[in-house]
């Protein structure tokens, strides 16, 4: 029983550093952004991607003009900071059928690029 309760215990104190970096960092997301800057600008002109103004809270496949996959036309989302770090990790699990193939495996990376748009929300 006491043993049980100490795994607990570890678990609990591994689970909150897991979240310690939740918090990102948009002045190293916006470097990061070069990643995605190929394809997506940061207005609302689309390029090979759409553009990401006021992504943050956005209905998704809701740029105008832009011809999106039937998948992200379908999936119903909005693009919540969780949804897009879900979309982020993964596009292909998270939208099966998306047109974008680039993911962000590193949380932290993610964590910083969500910063980062959140002030493209403020323009
Ligand atoms: C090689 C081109 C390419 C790169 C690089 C790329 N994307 Fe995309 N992105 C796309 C395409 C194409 C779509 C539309 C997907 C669809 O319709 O299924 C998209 C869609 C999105 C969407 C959904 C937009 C909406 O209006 O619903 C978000 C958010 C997004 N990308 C963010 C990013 C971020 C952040 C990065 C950088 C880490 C990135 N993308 C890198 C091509 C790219």
């Amino acid at each position: 029983m006491m043993l049980g309760k100490r795994l607990l215990l570890v678990t609990c104190l591994l689970g909150s550093s897991g979240l310690a970096h939740a918090e990102g960092d948009a002045t190293k997301g916006k470097t990061l952004f070069s990643r995605c800057a190929a394809c997506h600008a940061t207005g609302s002109q689309n390029k090979v991607g759409p553009g990401l103004a006021g992504i943050i809270g956005r209905p998704a496949a809701s740029a105008p003009g832009f011809r999106y996959s039937k998948a992200m036309t379908g999936s119903g989302l909005t693009w919540t900071e969780e949804q897009l770090d879900t979309y982020l990790a993964g596009p292909a699990k998270a939208v099966p059928g998306t047109t974008m193939a680039v993911a962000v495996p590193n949380a932290q990376d993610r964590s910083d690029i969500i910063a980062f748009l959140k002030t493209l929300n403020a323009q």
